[in-house]
């Protein structure tokens, strides 16, 4: 049974317990993070957890399928048919099929989850995401022990989206994680955005978001999920591999060969923003960290 958002209950009553938990854990998180990095008070991680305003989160995008402008998703978007829409989930699953995007919702407990969304431009935002944990999908199509990753795959479909008639990307683009990352708490599939059907140039109807990564690893509006005991390509990871890997953890150590990772641009700061510090896994450490004990961030980037 899914609780829905309603803009008849205050945000008190329809959020869910374990979340406020969650966002005190995130908040606490963040303190610590800041205090590494030698800012001030507990307050002033408060305020970087404070949400961006509707407009700049759906206004400034990176969807390529529209276009490679951060404005052309917002003026382009609008074309696409999101109703009706299936997802293919397949591979080494026990229900594979095709399930329509609204039996998917009938079955799934739809929370917010305010997370940090850190791109691998530099550039970062707060989002108040719904959605549901994509391990409760995984679940209901009976996914198997064998599948060691999971791909993902965005809609191709060129007479809607018209940045498919160039071959800026080999459509569709397509994206990754390991079972782990897939199945972790954190890891959720968003249908919505301030409690509002998440708008088109976000990646309705339905898109994943993995907070501890690289804005890229979160696909938009999928069509098709396997599980795979191989590894997938990732679309910019085929564009350049030696710039973009598969895990894509936000790491202020780990320089991109063309600019530093150290520092963030908090997007909707104005004439007066400022460069913040990022976070080991966008502030998700105490969360993640175990995920990646023992490996190379370094090599496996
Ligand atoms: N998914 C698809 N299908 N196509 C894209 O171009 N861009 C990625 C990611 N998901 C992209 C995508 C990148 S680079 C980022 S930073 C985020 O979407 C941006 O998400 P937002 O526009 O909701 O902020």
């Amino acid at each position: 049974m899914a609780h829905r958002w309603t803009n008849n209950l205050t945000h008190e009553e329809i959020t869910p317990e374990p979340l406020f938990m969650n966002r005190r854990q995130l908040i606490a998180g963040a303190a610590a993070g800041a205090a590494v990095a030698g800012l001030s008070t507990r307050a002033d991680a408060q305020e970087a957890l404070e949400p961006n305003p509707w407009e700049d989160i759906t206004q400034y995008n990176n969807f390529y399928e529209f276009g490679t402008g951060k404005t052309d998703p917002a003026a382009y978007a609008g074309a696409l048919t999101t109703d009706p829409w299936t997802v293919t989930i397949d591979g080494l699953v026990e229900k594979p099929g095709e399930y329509s995007f609204k039996d998917i919702m009938a079955e799934m407990t739809v929370e917010e989850r305010i997370y940090r969304f850190r791109c691998v431009e530099a550039w970062s935002m707060v989002i108040p995401w719904n959605g549901f944990e994509l391990a409760d999908l995984l679940e209901m199509a009976g996914a198997q022990p064998e599948g060691k990753f999971v791909r993902f795959e965005t809609l191709y479909r060129p007479e809607e989206m018209v940045g498919q008639k160039y071959r800026t990307i080999d459509w569709p683009y397509v994206e990754g994680l390991r079972m782990d990352e897939a199945l972790h708490p954190l890891t959720i599939m968003a249908t919505g955005i301030y409690g509002k059907t998440i708008p088109n140039q976000n990646g309705a109807p339905m898109r994943l978001v993995v907070p501890w990564k690289y804005g890229f690893k979160s696909i938009k509006s999928i069509v098709r999920i396997t599980v795979t005991d191989e590894e997938p390509v990732n679309t910019w990871q085929d564009l350049q591999a030696s710039e973009y890997g598969f895990y894509a953890n936000v790491n202020p150590e780990v320089d991109h060969p063309r600019w530093s990772q150290a520092t963030e641009r908090k997007v909707g700061g104005g004439l007066f923003s400022k460069r913040v510090p990022t976070l080991m896994f966008n502030g998700y450490e105490e969360e993640v960290a175990s995920l990646y004990e023992g490996m190379d961030l370094r090599k496996y980037y």
